[in-house]
């Protein structure tokens, strides 16, 4: 009941928000509690169908925050999907369990978060992890998959592997030969989940291999442990926003929230509150308990508790497109490739696109911060940027990430670039906590996303004109070679791309880990900067995007943000 006190809460009974709490709980004199808006889905077929991708869209499990008209992005408002259960968007994301390159994670660290490294997070990767060795289904004799033991962990709570419907008729072996057959080939990679994803894989899921149904947060860190007296969970209970201790220091002591039946009142906190409300929650949750941009919140009424301008900036995400071709064979069963070229792979001249793209560095940035009133300053973005440079050029991170998944007599395909430069911000459009923020991720504002996105398309192009698969394949359907021809620039492309692309559902660090002089929001331990007792753990602290996808990184960082609080406790 709401006259109990906690020692910790935690906002959010999601993907982070439920490591968190389970490895809290751990220590039997603590207490938690999960505070959750959605409820349960353990028996929703929507979300334990392993092929019932996008079944949730558009249900109430799915919070589909809409972003602004965006401006450089075709005038579009984008659905940007998220999860309102508990286990939050690992209940409703598409499985793909692929971690990041080494290099972006060293970046972390080189942008001045120290001790967050490639060689630290690793441990908590396979932390987590419970991977389902390959060998022991033999409905995945022919498969293809591959995987290097020393990669995973086996003893975590989060299955990892693959499912029964793996496709094992030999196409993944065809499209191997297919990517060693291009002009520039693009190699196997035996376990891209090792720190080097370059090349062409069979990536792991997020399943129960056994069961074949979804292995999502709740299931993993959750329900196996949902008798511990210790461990609260509140569903379908939305918080408001943190309740302040009076006196000098910038404490919590609750959260505000509305239960289930409407009634609204404070639960109580002794330790600390943990946001864990995704990337496009946490920061307003933030700004909701005057924790923000003063010019922002003074516009909603909100009085100044502590003034971080950058609440809510550096909102990255990535953009998502498709190509589509028929098949000349029908396929019942379901295979994602996926392939991760690097710059020399995917840009033909890559040397001058490099240059190029380096030469427009300071007028990115400066367009970026002009756009955000100058919160992030230029000088600092600058050197985001030139991060961001050197991972793509120098230490060879992918720059775009291909997926072709058959799929009756069609061959779909999926394709975005991977660290896009555009960066853009939400913020709180009222002090009425259930009203929906101002989302906009600007989405193209930087012509290099643009040109990612095309050279990912025509390398997609390459592949269906390259043997075997030019054989196996028939027309383009979409977009066409009459709606866009072989010989199309960046132009003719350009209309394509703006009017057909959708959110990656991938954003993140509108609460950025970064030192606080350069616009960070958490310090190394993710803690608030200038609170004594608040966090933020979820996609939010992620300073730059990864290539791979987010759920393994957010897991990960979950689980060493858990191990950060217990050794202060
Ligand atoms: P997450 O969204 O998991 O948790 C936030 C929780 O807070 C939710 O449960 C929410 O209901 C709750 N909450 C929010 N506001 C609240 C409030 N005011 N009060 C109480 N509770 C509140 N990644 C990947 O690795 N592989 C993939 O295949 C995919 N595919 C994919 C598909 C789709 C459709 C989406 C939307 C996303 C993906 N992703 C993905 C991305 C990945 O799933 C995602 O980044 C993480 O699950 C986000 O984890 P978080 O912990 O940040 O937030």
């Amino acid at each position: 009941n709401s006259d109990s006190k906690y020692d910790y809460i935690v906002v959010g009974g999601g993907t982070s928000g439920l490591v968190v709490a389970n490895r809290l709980s751990e220590k039997e004199n603590i207490n938690v509690l999960v505070i959750e808006a959605g409820g349960s889905v353990y028996n929703n077929p929507n979300v334990t169908d392993t092929l019932g991708y996008g079944k949730a869209f558009g249900t109430d499990i799915d919070w589909a925050y809409k972003t602004t008209e965006q401006e450089h992005g075709g005038g579009i408002v984008q659905t940007v999907r998220a999860g309102k259960a508990l286990g939050g968007t690992s209940t409703i994301n598409g499985m793909v369990y692929l971690r990041a390159q080494t290099a972006q994670i060293d970046a972390w660290e080189a942008a001045g978060n120290k001790g967050w490294n490639w060689k630290n997070l690793f441990p908590y990767f396979k932390k987590g992890e419970q991977f389902q060795s390959p060998e022991k289904y033999s409905f995945l004799d022919g498969s293809g998959v591959t995987y290097d033991p020393a990669y995973h962990g086996f003893n975590g709570p989060l299955k990892v592997g693959w499912s029964s419907t793996q496709l094992n008729d030999g196409l993944a072996q065809k499209m191997n030969t297919t990517y060693k057959n291009l002009d520039v080939p693009v190699q196997f990679n035996k376990d891209p989940n090792g720190g080097d994803m370059i090349g062409y894989s069979l990536y792991p899921k997020t399943v129960d291999s056994e069961l074949n149904i979804r292995e999502d947060a709740a299931r993993a860190y959750y329900y196996p442990y949902q008798n511990r007296t210790n461990l609260h969970v509140w569903l379908n209970t939305h918080a408001n926003k943190l309740t302040w201790k009076d006196g000098k220091d910038v404490t919590a002591d609750g959260v505000e929230v509305t239960l289930s039946n409407g009634t609204t009142t404070v639960v109580k906190a002794s330790r600390e509150v943990i946001l864990a409300a995704g990337s496009l929650k946490s920061p307003v949750l933030l700004e909701l308990s005057g924790v923000g941009n003063p010019d922002i919140l003074s516009k909603y009424g909100i009085d100044t508790k502590l003034n971080i301008p950058t609440v809510g900036e550096n909102l990255q995400d990535q953009m998502n497109n498709g190509l589509q071709f028929d098949a000349k064979t029908s396929y019942n069963m379901s295979a994602d490739y996926v392939s991760y070229p690097s710059a020399a792979q995917l840009f033909p001249n890559h040397t001058a696109v490099g240059n190029e793209l380096l030469r427009k560095l300071p007028a990115y940035a400066a367009k970026v911060a002009s756009a955000n009133g100058n919160v992030t300053s230029a000088r600092d973005l600058q050197r985001f940027f030139k991060i961001q440079w050197d991972l793509i050029f120098k230490s060879g991170i992918p720059v775009a990430e291909i997926l072709l998944e058959p799929s009756g007599t069609t061959y779909d395909t999926e394709y975005w670039g991977s660290v896009p430069f555009s960066r853009g911000n939400v913020h709180l459009s009222s002090a009425d906590p259930t009203a929906a923020a101002i989302i906009d991720p600007k989405y193209f504002m930087l012509d290099f996303d643009l040109h990612a996105q095309v050279e990912a398309a025509r390398f997609i192009r390459e592949i269906f004109k390259t043997e075997p698969f030019a054989s196996m394949s028939g027309d383009e359907t979409s977009p066409g070679l009459s709606s866009v021809a072989a010989s199309a620039g960046d132009e003719g492309w350009s209309d394509f791309i703006k009017q057909n692309y959708r959110s990656n559902f991938h954003p993140i660090s509108t609460t950025a880990m970064l030192p606080k002089e350069v616009g960070g929001v958490v310090d190394t331990s993710l803690k608030v900067y200038g609170t004594s007792n608040v966090r933020v753990v979820d996609a939010s602290v992620i300073p730059f995007q990864v290539c791979g996808h987010l759920q393994s990184t957010i897991y990960a960082v979950a689980e060493r943000a858990a191990d950060i609080i217990k050794k202060q406790l």
